[in-house]
This record gives C-alpha cells, structure tokens and sequence, in this order.
C-alpha cells in the first residue's frame, strides 16, 4: 500500500501545485484523516468548502458531499477521489419520488437531509445535516406541515425534539447505521456499566438509547445523541473513562486523537461504510496527480439546489 511518508509527502506536494484544500470526513480512514488539511462533519465542511480561497477541493468522503461543495462554490473545481462512492441513504429517494410525495401535500415544506442528490435538493426548500436538523426543523413556522427525508432514525429524532406532530418522515435509512441496534446496544451498555454513550441520530439504536435515559435505566447525561462533529467535541470534555460509540467506526481516529485516554468502544465493530472506504490512499494520490473524478451539475438542477443549501448554511451563523 502506498502509505508512508513519501506517500504523505507525495499528497502535500500536488496539493500546493494545485492550489488545493483536502476535505475529509471523519468516517474515512485513518491515513486520509491524516493527511486532509481539515477533518471534520458534513456541515463543517461544507461551511469549510464555501468559505475557501483555495482554487480546488479535493472532497475525501462520499459523492453528496462533494456534490454539496460544488454547490457552494460552483467557480471552484471539485475532485471527490472516487465518484463511484455513494451513499445507500442518499439512494433511498430519488427526485420524481419527492415530487410526487409534494404533489400529495401541496403545502408542506420540505426539509431534506443533506444526504441526498443534487436532484432531490432541486426539490427541496431547506436542507439539514444531523447536527443542525433541530434548528432547521425550528425555522419553520409551527403551524406549517413539513415533509422531511430521507432518514427516518434522524426523522423520528427531529419530532421528538421538536415535539412536533406536523412532521412527515420518509421510510428511508442508511444500511450502515440502521444495522446498529437496539439490541446490541443493549448487550453493550450492561456488558460497560459506567460507559458513557455516543449515538448517531441515523442508528437504528437513537430510540432504545433515550429509552435507556428515560427509563432511568442510564443516566440521562450519559446518553448523547450526536452528529460526527458533535462526538469530536463531546469527546474532548467527557470524564468518563470508556465510552460506546454508535456510528461508522471511521470516527474512532478522530476519537482516539482528541482524548487518548479515553477507551472508546463501538457498539458495533462491523459498522463501516464501504463508499467511505473507496477512497484509498492510491486513489487520493491518483486524483491529485490526474484531476479526477471531477464533480458536474447540470446548471439548471445547481440552481434550485444551491438555494436549498444556502439556507441551511445561513441558519446559525
Ligand atoms: P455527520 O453530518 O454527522 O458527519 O453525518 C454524516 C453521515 O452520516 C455521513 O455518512
Ligand atoms: Fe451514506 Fe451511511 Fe455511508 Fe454515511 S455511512 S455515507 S449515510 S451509506
């Protein structure tokens, strides 16, 4: 494998030739966590890739969030290593799909995870990521119907914070997050008693999590419901010794790198993204040196998408 330091060094030199910034999300692996200028959740990186002087942005993560970053700067020439990195929530809606759900409730905002294509963002009036969802979800009148998609953990998350009835939620799920769940969630706290808990909102697992709080049965400080970026900042301040964490395993790194001293766990060690994986330590060094796979959107489906993430950058800065 081309790891090493010639590789790393190798890395850093086409990214000064091109002018570059190299985003990585924290779910990669660890040697490309390594070598990206920032790591970080979606949001942070979208808001990283907006704000750049860099005249490129090599995106290491999966095909929406390169897709993303082209929308928010669409001069800039975006590379993601590998456009064949998709994303199996992303894939459950597709724009006709969305259409048609609109067409049955007419009047109903649409707020859309930025887990999807640039088409169904064409269709939509506001997106969110897990960390922002809360608040997007709160700019919305109270009185407005809201169709959100397409996750339906992060879904059920959002109405139960929201406390909001109003709110449609789309079946949709990530295959890596729904296959973490309740029950061994459960063989895991009791096997770590003490252990503090980290959960993604997109895990199978968030409702047996606050069912554990709720019932008494943890304390409810304990339990965090957090996106990736959230679990960063989280991990810096926790006391406690061991913590399980329920998500991709990708974020261990960033974990372990923050607060070596604590024992980090996954709920379940077979949770890793195999999108997230095609981008190799070969084919960053193969991106840098051929300027591949460069991201398009047509100008038209740009448009309409751009706006839909806009407003979502613009609530809470
Ligand atoms: P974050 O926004 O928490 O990084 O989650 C994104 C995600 O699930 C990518 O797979
Ligand atoms: Fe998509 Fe799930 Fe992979 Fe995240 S972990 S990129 S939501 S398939």
């Amino acid at each position: 494998r081309p790891v090493g330091v010639r590789w790393r060094e190798e890395v850093r030199r086409l990214v000064k030739r091109r002018d570059a910034v190299v985003l990585a999300h924290n779910y990669q692996l660890p040697e490309i966590q390594d070598v990206a200028d920032f790591t970080g959740d979606s949001l942070a990186l979208s808001r990283i890739a907006a704000g750049s002087n860099a005249s490129t942005t090599v995106f290491c993560g999966v095909h929406f969030m390169a897709e993303t970053a082209k929308l928010l700067a669409p001069d800039k020439t975006v590379l993601i290593p590998d456009a064949r990195a998709g994303c199996s929530l992303a894939d459950s809606i597709t724009a006709e799909q969305l259409r048609d759900w609109k067409a049955q409730h007419p009047t109903a905002a649409v707020v859309s995870y930025v887990n999807t294509t640039a088409d169904v963002k064409a269709e939509t009036d506001i997106c969110c990521t897990s960390s922002n969802a809360v608040d997007v979800i709160a700019s919305i009148p109270p009185h407005q119907d809201i169709l959100f998609c397409p996750d339906k953990f992060l879904g059920a998350h959002v109405r139960r914070e929201t406390g909001r009835t109003n709110i449609r939620v789309w079946d949709g799920e990530c295959h890596v997050h729904a296959g973490i769940n309740g029950a061994e969630l459960n063989q895991r706290v009791s096997a770590n008693p003490g252990a503090e808990l980290f959960v993604h909102p997109e895990c199978g697992c968030a409702t047996s999590a606050l069912y554990l709080a709720g019932e008494g049965i943890l304390p409810p400080e304990q339990v965090n419901i957090l996106s990736t970026g959230d679990m960063v900042r989280r991990a810096r301040s926790t006391r406690a010794s061991t913590v399980l964490v329920a998500t991709e395993i990708g974020m261990l790194h960033q974990l372990r790198k923050v607060a070596p001293d604590v024992d980090f766990r996954p709920v379940n060690d077979e949770a890793s993204c195999r999108y997230m994986k095609m981008i190799t330590p070969a084919a960053l060094l193969r991106s840098l040196r051929e300027g591949t796979d460069e991201v398009r959107i047509d100008p038209r489906i740009a448009a309409r998408a751009r706006e839909s993430v806009q407003r979502m950058i613009r609530i809470g800065e």
